[in-house]
């Protein structure tokens, strides 16, 4: 019998979005024979029921599309802001499902869209999902569509800041996107030949990195390109933040739990803004003229990188291929030069986040860079 594939796309938008949606829809339609469904902005458009048609004409020329022609937006089901009120809407969602006569739900999206994801897997309906972030942080595949993408325009960022700091004898601090990880500012900060890279990982202590940028001018160097990841943090406040969430874990309910979730909420709010808290502290240490390029949402904007078309499509094909076999309940992860099925409970379990041994990081302090510690 003929299946019936609903589809959509989740969280933040990111390059080779719409190559996935093409890679699926393409073998779904013209190999496999089965129909394809589009639902617009994620899980609030299956909410409210929002489709569209996915065929041979809509899926063409979007390959080399950025963002995603479904749309998409951070909404979870059980969580949706409705009306002024945050309501579970998935038993709307299971009977939408239910009525469209969908087999399988496939959805495009990172880490929270899998958990998404698996809730609905929970309440008795076939998911499929596809690893797309540019933060590089979803676990079980060797890489996530966007992030090729990400890490490129984050290079050439860092390539073009190198004139402008040497000319000035500035240091340029670029904050990176990568929410809680370090991998984008990491890889990019090795591409570029960043001089310090600070990532969420490894905790850093400001004075070092001054060190380095003074050691630097003394060896006549009188720039420094300092790559931040966003998610970065110095030992002082991960002490602080580490004490405050030990405190509302340790917190035996009522109102010491609640004055405990403030004071970290208080804390968190903090958190914006740090980086440039950070070029000026440098400033002061070092007597350097300091400057802030936050990067932003340049890095999800624009057309595919050629590797992340590749990924995309093989991995929305192998979706495809899996729909077939009937195989549900997974993740379609990138292994090597193949594609593998993995089970959603074990995609959730926690991020992917950049280890203390990576080759990379051993890449980085053996050119010379400041890791921050
Ligand atoms: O997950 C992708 C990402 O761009 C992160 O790097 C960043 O922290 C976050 O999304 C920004 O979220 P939003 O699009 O909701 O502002």
């Amino acid at each position: 019998m003929r299946k019936y594939i609903g589809i959509l796309t989740s969280g933040g938008d990111s390059p080779g979005l719409n190559a996935a949606i093409r890679g699926v829809g393409k073998a779904a339609l013209g190999f496999y024979g089965m129909q394809v469904i589009g639902f617009r902005d994620g899980f609030r458009g299956f909410m409210e029921n929002r489709t569209m048609e996915l065929n041979e004409e809509m899926l063409s020329g979007i390959l080399t599309q950025g963002g995603t022609i479904l749309g998409t937006s951070r909404d979870k089901p059980h969580r949706m802001p409705v009306g002024g009120k945050v309501v579970d809407v998935t038993d709307i969602i299971v009977d939408n499902y239910r009525q469209h006569h969908l087999d399988v739900l496939v959805c495009l999206g990172g880490g929270g869209t899998q958990k998404n994801a698996l809730r609905l897997a929970e309440k008795g309906l076939s998911v499929i999902t596809l690893p797309k972030t540019i933060d590089n942080d979803v676990l079980l595949t060797d890489a996530s569509f966007g992030f090729d993408t990400a890490l490129g325009i984050a290079t050439e960022a860092i390539d073009r800041l190198h004139s402008t700091a040497h000319s000035h004898h500035r240091i340029i601090l670029v904050e990176i996107m990568g929410n809680k990880v370090g991998w984008l500012a990491l890889g990019a900060g090795v591409a570029g030949g960043a001089d310090a890279i600070l990532i969420p990982e490894i905790p850093y202590d400001v004075g070092r990195v001054a060190d380095a940028i003074r050691d630097r001018s003394r060896r006549g160097k009188r720039f420094s390109i300092v790559a931040v990841a966003e998610g970065a943090i110095s030992k002082q406040e991960e002490a602080v933040l580490h004490a405050a969430t030990e405190k509302v874990r340790l917190a035996r309910g009522g109102k010491a739990r609640a004055k405990a979730e403030a004071e970290l909420e208080a804390l968190e709010a903090q958190r914006p803004g740090h980086t440039m808290r950070l070029a000026e502290r440098l400033e002061e240490l070092t007597g350097l003229e300091s400057r802030l390029t936050i990067l932003g949402y340049l890095q999800r904007g624009g057309t595919p990188s050629a590797a992340d078309r590749l990924l995309a499509t093989r991995l929305g094909t192998a979706c495809a291929d899996l729909i077939d076999k009937g195989q549900y309940n997974v993740m379609v992860a990138a292994r090597g030069d193949t594609t593998r099925p993995v089970a959603l409970e074990e995609v959730t379990k926690k991020l992917k986040v950049v280890p203390r041994d990576h080759p990379w990081i051993g890449a980085a302090r053996r050119v010379g860079t400041c890791m921050g510690d």
